[in-house]
């Protein structure tokens, strides 16, 4: 793991927004290794918190920190998005926090596949329950399905030229690491080094990642869900790694605002994303691309 694998991102900002000198239930659909819930647990006695994540092995690294605080902390080895069918008492919710994306638990562990930096195999799976991995995609997906692929997920320049690359090259032997995968993606763009550029297999990765997870399914239609069992007050709090999510969470919460059914409603916090300080970047480069996001339900 590296340093910065236990440095929540935006934290502050995260529980500024969440307001979490409320006691009262908070919801963390993404605790990874709990480094945002273990601030509330720790900030506030009179919390509890319900914490979710597919990634069962992120649940138990967090364990042993989690000890002290086992009477206020209850986990789920769970999709966020099942959290309606839980039947979880919502009367005493105060806060729900999404930091979505993928943990650098995950990233740092080759065996999971998701870094294009470190020899592994092509696995890419949040959840070790699910059948697809990023090999299975490689291996499978049409020609012109891998080529939307990168370019709607990846916003990959070279979309088309990787598929039919990749279609070729399958026929005679399948790709299964990652080292691989980038050899093929670099040799395709034409990957020089530059500052400031991004390299090409990040943008590949991405778009695998996203679609083994299905991480943009029904996001919006869960948010809408929640906020509408969830009492007045509750805050919803969302961190976002990439433009595809940030804009996900974005038109949700437009969409919430502009309801006026006599139902619930909703108020935006943030009219723009709130980005982390200069000082956070110096301690952890991982929150560079963060985008932050906030709303109340009224
Ligand atoms: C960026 S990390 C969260 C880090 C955490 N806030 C911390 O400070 O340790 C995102 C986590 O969300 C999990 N995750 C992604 N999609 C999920 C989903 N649909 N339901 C539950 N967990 C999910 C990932 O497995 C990962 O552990």
């Amino acid at each position: 793991m590296s340093d910065e694998a236990h440095i929540p991102v935006l934290l502050e900002e995260a529980l500024g927004f969440l307001d979490i000198e409320r006691p009262g239930l908070y919801l963390d659909c993404t605790f990874g290794l709990g480094g945002h819930s273990l601030e509330i647990l720790k900030r506030n006695p009179r919390t509890e918190v319900i914490g979710f994540d597919i990634d069962e092995s992120a649940l138990l690294e967090a364990e042993s920190q989690l000890r002290p605080f086992a009477d206020r902390i209850r986990l789920f080895h769970s999709d966020f998005r099942y959290i309606p069918d839980l039947k979880i008492d919502l009367s005493a919710l105060k806060g729900v926090l999404f930091d979505l994306g993928m943990s650098s638990f995950q990233l740092d562990n080759p065996q999971r596949g998701f870094s294009f930096q470190k020899e592994g195999p092509l696995d890419m799976r949040m959840d070790l329950r699910n059948k697809i991995t990023a090999e299975r995609i490689i291996d499978k997906y049409s020609e012109p399905k891998l080529a939307e692929l990168f370019r709607e997920l990846g916003e990959l320049k070279q979309a088309t030229r990787l598929a039919r690359r990749i279609a070729t090259l399958r026929k005679a032997a399948p790709i299964t690491t990652t080292t691989a995968l980038c050899r093929i993606v670099e040799e395709v763009c034409a990957w020089r080094p530059q500052k400031g550029k991004i390299h090409p297999a990040a943008k590949v990765f991405q778009a695998l990642r996203i679609e083994v997870n299905q991480e943009l399914a029904g996001l919006p239609g869960f948010l809408e869900r929640l906020a509408a069992a969830a009492p007045p007050g509750t805050r919803f709090v969302a961190i976002s790694f990439h433009s595809l999510e940030d804009r996900a969470v974005k038109r949700t919460f437009l969409s919430l605002a502009a309801q006026d059914n006599g139902g619930p409603s909703f108020r935006i916090l943030t009219r723009k994303p709130v980005m982390a300080s200069e000082s956070e970047l110096l301690r952890n480069s991982r929150a560079r691309s963060a985008k932050l996001r906030a709303g109340e339900r009224t």
